[in-house]
């Protein structure tokens, strides 16, 4: 069998390692990791080469910022994984992807990703390269969730999802360039929700459409504001009776929300370029100080409809303990449909909205995420 090549961009950061491990664990591929710093990233390899039979890892120096360095690194390659904070570069390393004849898939967040990727689209399907954007949880399992409930209903009239993170950022290191992605996709989000017909922007500064969602015993009901992920716009398209939509994200912690991100949110509005850094070490100084347990994350459905002519409704509750295996889990049970061919496709796509639902579920409860499904007008399973 044709063994496949993936190389991961940030392969020895927090989230690169763990798809590396999930990688080397459910598939046969050869994995390089790459980053700027080549004893991190063969100092991974090694240790991944122990725990794993067949000598199948390799580090290497990459930097995204170089665009020769990124055509020399991406020769021999099948498929990049992109798990750096990278976005400034997406257009330089998707382009670099397509010259050498790779496939593609990233864990970004932002907007602007998806209309960097789109400008590339027919590059893409005349290459007959398959790119994959929005992987992981958030994006990349809210429009997975409402296609997975859609089946529980003859006609579904509403399906909001909403997510709560809570994690212990003391236990991790991060790279500088994923402390001032992770405060420009803070205040990038775009805050829009689906009622009556129309995707609609709301108001910020305004909680009238926020909404209330109970995370179960640890985490309790707590109010969530609105976060347009672009995997959502087909929904209402999907399941054309839905009149209300979107996904709803839980604050980080009272001193965060109240107080940093308001104040970073209007700094970084006036002044980005010269206040970035210092705003993205208060955001870090603050997660860090105020995040207390209980820590895991949870991602949760609520679905309202009609089966046979009765009320259904329907909650489904997806949740880890640690961020970068409810991360990397779902992106590894993407790749598996990918790599049997299931889902393989020339084109740009959404995680959320290329892999088959419900094997998806299934291949991700069996990496460790907890899924609790419950029929509200029936029992839980
Ligand atoms: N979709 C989701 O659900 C989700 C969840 C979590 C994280 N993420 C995203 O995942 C990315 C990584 O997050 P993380 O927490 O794993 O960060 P991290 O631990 O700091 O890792 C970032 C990695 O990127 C590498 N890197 C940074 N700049 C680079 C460059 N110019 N060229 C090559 N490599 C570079 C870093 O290595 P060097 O600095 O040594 O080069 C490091 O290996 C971020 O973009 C984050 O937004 C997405």
């Amino acid at each position: 069998m044709d063994i496949k090549t993936f190389l991961i961009l940030g392969g020895y950061g927090n989230a690169g390692r763990v798809l590396a491990q999930l990688l080397l664990q459910e598939t046969n591929v050869r994995l390089v990791l790459a980053g700027r710093n080549l004893e991190k990233a063969k100092a991974a390899a090694d240790q991944f080469n122990n725990l794993f039979e067949g000598n199948r890892v390799t580090g290497v120096f990459a930097d995204a910022s170089d665009l020769g360095n990124l055509r020399q690194t991406f020769k021999g390659i099948d498929f990049v994984v992109v798990a750096s904070s990278t976005a400034k570069y997406t257009k330089e390393i998707a382009r670099t992807a397509l010259e050498a004849g790779c496939d593609y898939i990233d864990i970004h967040f932002g907007p602007k990703i998806y209309a960097t990727l789109y400008s590339l689209v027919e590059a893409i399907k005349n290459a007959d390269r398959c790119f994959i954007t929005g992987g992981g949880f958030h994006p990349g399992l809210p429009a997975a969730l409402i296609r997975h409930a859609g089946q529980y209903f003859d006609s579904m009239e509403k399906a909001i999802v909403g997510g709560v993170m809570n994690i212990n950022f003391k236990e991790y290191e991060f790279s500088e360039s994923t402390k001032i992605e992770f405060v420009e996709e803070v205040i990038d989000f775009l805050p829009f929700i689906y009622k009556n017909g129309e995707w609609r922007k709301i108001n910020i500064m305004s909680t009238k459409d926020y909404v209330a969602m109970d995370f179960g015993s640890e985490f309790g009901k707590r109010q969530c504001a609105p976060m347009f992920f672009e995997e959502l716009r087909e929904i209402p398209l999907i399941f054309p009776t839905l009149n209300q939509t979107g996904f709803y994200i839980a604050g980080f912690n009272w001193f965060t929300d109240y107080f940093v991100f308001p104040f970073i949110f209007i700094s970084l509005k006036l002044f980005s370029k010269i206040l970035i850094k210092p705003m993205s070490q208060l955001m870090q100084w603050s997660l860090s100080t105020f995040s207390k347990p209980p820590y895991g994350l949870v991602v949760k459905l609520e679905a309202i409809g009609e089966k046979n002519g009765k009320l259904k409704n329907i909650e489904i509750q997806l949740s880890h303990k640690d961020g970068y295996y409810f991360t990397a889990i779902p992106v590894v049970a993407c790749l598996l449909q990918y790599l049997d061919g299931s889902i393989r496709k020339p084109g740009l796509w959404l995680q959320a909205n290329i892999v088959e639902p419900n094997r998806f579920m299934q291949d991700m409860k069996r990496m460790g995420i907890d899924v609790k499904v419950q029929d509200k007008n029936g029992n839980g399973r």
